[in-house]
């Protein structure tokens, strides 16, 4: 079909034989170190990678050819931009990476004169990713040619790579009725537009674009705006262009581009105002019922919440098949993997269902947070980010309120990121950042959800109404445009104080220590039980302090709203300064000295809390005693703060394990998830160790009430968290070999083996567990069993399970094969695949031995199949955090020894904190084991006579 193509469309590029750009980026020193005081570095790298503002664009017009052919993955395209002089300049200098310019087809026209302007000379400065079009000066040698106030159009075709990745302009492959099938989408966040265009590349460069798309017959295009006709390409049988209708004002990196031969599934929309579509490959239209009914209902809830209605005449949500992981909010058309957007009620599970709510209604949340009110550059990524991820919550609360996710926020969100920025080599949710490199790095959970628990304190100290009208103000102030943070605090202070909210100085100073400052403190709350006295400090958390502390002259203390309550019915409140280490309290009400008293209430703040020793056993009292007197939230924070505390070595271990004998008696998913994670350092630290059998037994004692009231058979009438508590009780039954668990798993998968095509045999919801726990007692068939489903399921959350319970064998040579697999392109796993495969066997107690020895003799072969470096930081993360030996910890160095060079630069931090972490756990083990196994003993005197030493 290419053939003669280039006839009608444009002509040959020329390469230019200078500067080619056909050539790839030279290879970059990564600016992986950014975020340890690079700060100069980063002004430095900003001359050479930011546009200069002479020119601004605004309008394009983009015409994309994808062709969709093996052998000949190219993207035939011309733009022509509209762009103001804001300051005279001779050149004009735009973003352009990996594209090939046909140089001779470079016009730069003077709007208005209709004056053609003659081109010196155009060069592209590979490194920082410009094409830099220098206009003649001829006889006015030294005089600028594009005049300040003046209206340009330039003008250029060129050929794209249609590439492999999911960067750019990309090229998805899937089967379909036993068929190789095409697409083609884009993905331009944050800086890949310019692999698709030349383009203004910079997001407070908003422009209007205007976009044509190329397809065949059989195919369908989309993009952000609605097509408005269609007309033949000339010269080109069966082919078409598809003409859209000009975008609003926005940025390059929410464009979007798709040509697929997808199926349209119209969803319902009460009012005229804007149209809501899905689009996913014809065979899966059934799972996207979910996604059609939730979508609309979500945009409409924003528009209510945001008061700011959604200001373009369509929506579409799309199901990219393969090569895509996660979902971008492009404006208009959000793309999705088909696992998040896809949901089967009777294959998928109700983990399945969470995450399709939580990426729709994080995708649409953008729609106002990002992309109607844009950052004004990377630096400020959190937010729209950390943002999002907050109002995302709100939006499923109303749209699927089963599902509690505001509530599972504490968990997911807030003391997930607690866990890493308690390390010393955290950073702070504002970076300088000014290189691509540095910019991908940003996309991390300090900026997602830490920046939704600093949001969420936000709302909660400000109040729920002012939180509410200072967005909207926020976003109709700076709609179509861009915004720094402070916007968006002085949007909330002039809010709160029109609605008297009392606050000690002003939201831009209480938010700034947050956002500029790593980590978090501890509060410590130390009662005078005499004089009824109650102080509170505040003291920065780490997990491990360690002894070579850099020369870092940042003051950790921060403004910290505190509240407390003695009964959950009054609940006061106060601040800490961010000068003030220490404070004396003067409460709101009496608390008796009998009486227990629990800071951070329904843990809003971002804080840990510490108690004096009294205190901790009034808290334990009240837990054994009547624990639902304490609020659920409280019940989770307590229980995780406490065993962090302990391991962080500011709490004896029999603090904490005392109070987990409560748990005998709790029936809420929360505290659950929060201490098993909490218990899964210990387990992790204790698997290999003779003390093991006590923490499982225990552990097991604790559940037993729990397994047995909810059963292994899930009940129609559960509700969302109740389903999860019971897979996550099953889980860790089965896991720890309780007989009853495991033999019912197997009856199950069994059943299931001699009847595949039954979907009801084995609930969705147990599917993963079900699967692993055969496979972990099973042998070769039930391997072979969960491998052929894998292959075979046409919905992308199954596949991913199955997947998962592949890596629970205990058979070696299974084990061994798999990991070959991974390396082995004919068995057809996705790099993404391979790579959770490897990830996930590092933490099977008898695979990762295997595993590390692999990743050690296959390294220099996995940094060429896995070209991410990101993605190879993360396998050799898993693999090595659990080891807590002086052996492993020298097996380890001598690695990281011995092949420097192999380990890549931009790994070398990440490898640093793999052997910071293992140091750590052997210091753990040096200072808790003991204590804690003395515990188990003393506790659990049914086996106390087990050599435990
Ligand atoms: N804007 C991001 C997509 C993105 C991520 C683009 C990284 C470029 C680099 C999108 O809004 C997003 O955050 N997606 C998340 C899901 C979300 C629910 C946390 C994802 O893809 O994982
Ligand atoms: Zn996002």
């Amino acid at each position: 079909m290419a053939v003669g193509l280039s006839v009608y469309f444009l002509a040959r590029p020329h390469y230019p034989t200078a500067n080619s750009c056909s050539t790839a980026p030279s290879k970059r020193q990564p600016l992986s170190q950014s975020f340890l005081g690079a700060g100069a570095l980063s002004q430095l790298v900003q001359n050479v990678t930011r546009l200069p503002r002479t020119v601004l664009p605004r309008h394009y017009d983009v015409r994309l050819l994808p062709i969709l052919e093996k052998g000949n993955f190219t993207v035939l395209g011309r733009v022509s931009i509209d762009i103001q002089c804001l300051q005279s300049t001779d050149r004009i200098v735009l973003h352009s990476s990996d594209i090939q310019v046909d140089l001779k087809s470079v016009q730069v026209i003077e709007r208005g004169a209709d004056k053609t302007l003659s081109i010196e000379r155009i060069d592209y400065e590979t490194v920082a990713e410009f094409l830099v079009i220098r206009l003649n000066v001829g006889q006015q040698q030294g005089k600028a040619i594009l005049a300040k106030g003046s209206n340009y159009t330039v003008s250029m075709n060129f050929v794209a790579n249609l590439t492999e990745t999911s960067a750019g302009f990309f090229r998805s492959v899937y089967m379909e009725d036993g068929v190789e099938r095409y697409m083609a989408v884009s993905q331009m966040e944050p800086t890949d537009a310019r692999r698709v265009f030349p383009c203004f590349d910079e997001p407070n460069m908003k422009a209007i674009f205007t976009v044509t798309l190329g397809r065949h017959r059989d195919m369908m295009a989309l993009s952000n705006m609605p097509l408005i006709n269609t007309t033949q390409i000339d010269g080109m049988d069966n082919f078409y262009w598809d003409h859209f209708a000009p975008s609003l004002l926005m940025s390059t990196y929410l464009v979007a581009f798709a040509v697929a031969n997808f199926t349209k599934i119209e969803a319902d929309v009460a009012h005229g105002n804007w149209k809501f579509n899905i689009y996913v490959r014809t065979s899966a239209i059934s799972q996207a019922q979910y996604a059609k009914d939730i979508g609309p209902k979500t945009q409409a809830f924003y528009e209510d919440y945001f008061q700011v209605p959604f200001p373009l005449p369509k929506q579409d949500m799309m199901a990219i098949p393969s090569a895509f992981v996660g979902a971008m909010e492009n404006w208009g058309l959000l793309t999705f993997g088909e696992s998040v957007l896809l949901y089967d009620e009777d294959v998928s599970s109700l983990d399945d269902r969470q995450t399709v709510v939580e990426l729709v209604t994080h995708e649409l949340a953008h729609q106002w947070f990002g992309n109607l009110v844009t950052m004004d550059w990377w630096t400020e990524l959190w937010l729209k980010e950390g943002f999002t991820s907050y109002v995302e919550c709100l939006g499923a609360d109303f749209v699927d309120p089963s599902l509690e996710r505001l509530q599972q926020f504490v968990t997911s969100g807030l003391q997930a990121v607690m866990r890493l920025d308690a390390l010393e080599s955290s950073h702070p949710i504002s970076v300088l950042v000014n290189h691509p490199d540095e910019i991908g790095e940003l996309f991390d959970d300090i900026s997602y959800k830490k920046g939704a628990a600093i949001t969420r304190m936000l709302a909660s100290f400000i109040g729920d109404k002012s939180f509410r009208d200072g967005l909207t103000n926020y976003l109709r102030i700076h709609q179509y445009g861009n915004a720094v943070q402070d916007d968006l605090w002085n949007a909330f202070d002039k809010q709160a104080k029109v609605d008297q909210v009392f606050l000690p100085i002003k939201v831009e100073t209480i938010m700034d220590a947050w956002t500029a400052k790593m980590g978090f403190p501890v509060i410590t709350v130390q009662r005078d039980y005499k004089s009824r006295n109650i102080s509170v400090t505040q003291k920065r958390f780490l997990i491990r302090k360690s002894n070579s502390s850099t020369a870092d002259t940042t003051v950790y203390l921060w403004w910290v709203p505190l509240t407390y309550t003695t009964d959950f019915q009054t609940i006061g409140s106060t601040w800490l300064a961010d000068n003030q280490t220490s404070k004396n309290l003067t409460l709101e009400f009496e608390v008796e000295d009998n009486q227990w008293i629990i800071f951070n209430v329904d843990e809003t703040g971002y804080y840990r809390v510490n108690y004096d020793a009294h205190n901790w056993k009034l808290i334990g009292q009240q837990l054994m005693t009547n624990h639902t007197a304490i609020s659920v939230i409280n019940r989770a924070q307590i229980m995780n703060d406490a065993l962090n505390l302990a391991r962080a070595g500011l709490l004896d271990y029999e603090t904490p394990l005392n109070l987990t004998e409560y748990l005998e008696r709790e029936e809420e998913f929360l505290p659950w998830e929060s201490t098993l994670t909490a218990l899964s350092y210990l387990n992790s630290m204790m698997q290999r160790t003779p003390g093991y059998g006590l923490l499982k037994n225990y552990v097991m004692k604790i559940l037993m009430p729990l397994y047995n009231s909810l059963g292994f058979v899930h009940r129609s009438t559960d509700s969302h968290l109740t389903g999860k508590l019971r897979r996550k009780v099953v889980e860790r039954c089965c896991s720890l070999g309780h007989k009853n668990c495991v033999t019912q798993a197997i009856e199950s998968y069994s059943q299931w083996m001699a009847d595949p095509g039954n979907t009801t045999i084995v609930p969705s919801v147990l599917k993963g567990v079900v699967a692993c726990t055969a496979i972990r007692h099973g042998g070769e068939l039930e391997w072979n069993f969960a491998f052929k489903r894998f292959r075979e399921s046409n919905v992308a959350s199954e596949k991913a399970t199955l997947l998962s319970s592949l890596t629970c064998t205990q058979e070696s040579w299974i084990l061994a094969r798999l990991l070959e697999m991974c390396l082995n392109p004919a068995v057809g796993f996705r790099t993404q695949d391979a790579l959770d495969v490897i990830k996930t066997l590092a933490e099977n107690p008898i695979g990762r031995f295997m595993t590390f020895n692999f990743v050690r003799e296959k390294w220099t072969e996995m940094t060429k199949i896995f070209n991410s470096i990101h993605s190879l930081a993360h396998v050799f993360e898993s693999v090595t955090k659990s080891f807590n030996t002086d052996m492993e910890l020298k097996e380890l160095s001598d690695f990281v020894g011995k092949n420097k060079e192999l380990l890549v630069n931009a790994m070398t931090r990440s490898t640093q904190q793999s052997i910071d972490r293992v140091r750590s756990n052997v210091s753990w083990m040096r200072l808790n084991y003991r204590q804690v196994v003395n515990w188990l003993q003393q506790n659990n005197p049914a086996t106390s006579q087990q050599s435990s030493t």
